[in-house]
């Protein structure tokens, strides 16, 4: 099964205007021989989503969306606003919404439908804390955030997952690439069981520390098909050295 790989970049709260100048380096990276191999993207925070819009040869989405259209929501966008500014991707279920916000599975499976109403992908993180990890629970933890944090009506078009261990984030560490194709594996057999043929198509991204020097190895990984990458995707030369392993593949 070849499924086209994406990667991503969450630029988090980083950024202003004048970033656009390093996203047009980005866009500008994304040649040719690029675009026949992968899909870009970048999630610059939601004040910045209309201008890199107008950037037309990679996709722009937002880090995170309310589940309902409009209303009484103080500070929060919905889907529907970022679809109108040009994005076509959200991140939902990131661990620093999860942790620093309290989000549980149910409020990222709400913000993945919301996100399908407004006509744009969810991307759906899930990772493991380091206690998780150090009790033998990873595959358990993460096995559960895909099933309760994906809605019944995903498909390889509508959804991307992204596996992000929460002790990777920033940090410079990265689990052993056994480690991430353990994780992969097991997230494939499960989307497999539940969604069939098509479960075998949805986008698993890696996420943690991604950069260039470590990303020919990570990337290569089976059931690995992208990355969400953070501090990396801040500078263009880093993120488009991340993206340019795939030329190699
Ligand atoms: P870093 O690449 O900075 O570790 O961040 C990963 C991440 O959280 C992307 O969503």
């Amino acid at each position: 099964m070849t499924v086209r790989p994406l990667v991503a970049g969450n630029w988090k709260m980083n950024g202003a205007l004048e970033s656009f100048e390093e996203f047009s380096k980005i866009a500008a990276g994304y040649d040719a021989a690029l675009a026949e191999k992968i899909d870009m993207l970048v999630c610059p925070p939601a004040v910045l989503l209309a201008k890199f819009a107008e950037v037309k040869n990679i996709a722009v989405g937002a880090q995170n969306c309310h589940s309902a259209v409009s209303g009484a929501f103080t500070g929060d966008i919905s889907a529907e606003m970022v679809a109108d500014a040009g994005g076509t991707y959200v991140l939902v279920g990131h661990s620093e919404r999860r942790e620093g916000y309290g989000e549980t599975d149910a409020d990222v499976a709400a913000k993945a439908e919301a996100a399908w109403r407004a006509g744009i992908i969810a991307v759906v993180c899930i990772g493991e804390s380091l206690e998780q990890r150090e009790a033998g629970e990873t595959i358990a933890v993460v096995t559960e955030q895909v099933t309760k944090s994906l809605p019944d009506a995903s498909n390889s078009e509508n959804t991307v997952v992204a596996y992000e261990p929460i002790w990777a984030i920033g940090t410079g560490k990265t689990p052993t690439a056994d480690d991430v194709a353990e994780v992969h594996a097991a997230l494939r057999k499960s989307l497999e069981e539940r969604f069939g043929e098509d479960g075998s198509k949805i986008r698993l991204l890696y996420g943690g520390s991604v950069k260039p020097s470590n990303a020919a190895e990570l990337l290569a990984l089976p059931n690995v098909n992208g990355a969400l990458v953070g501090g990396a995707s801040l500078k263009a030369a880093d993120f488009l050295g991340i993206a340019e392993v795939y030329k190699n593949f």
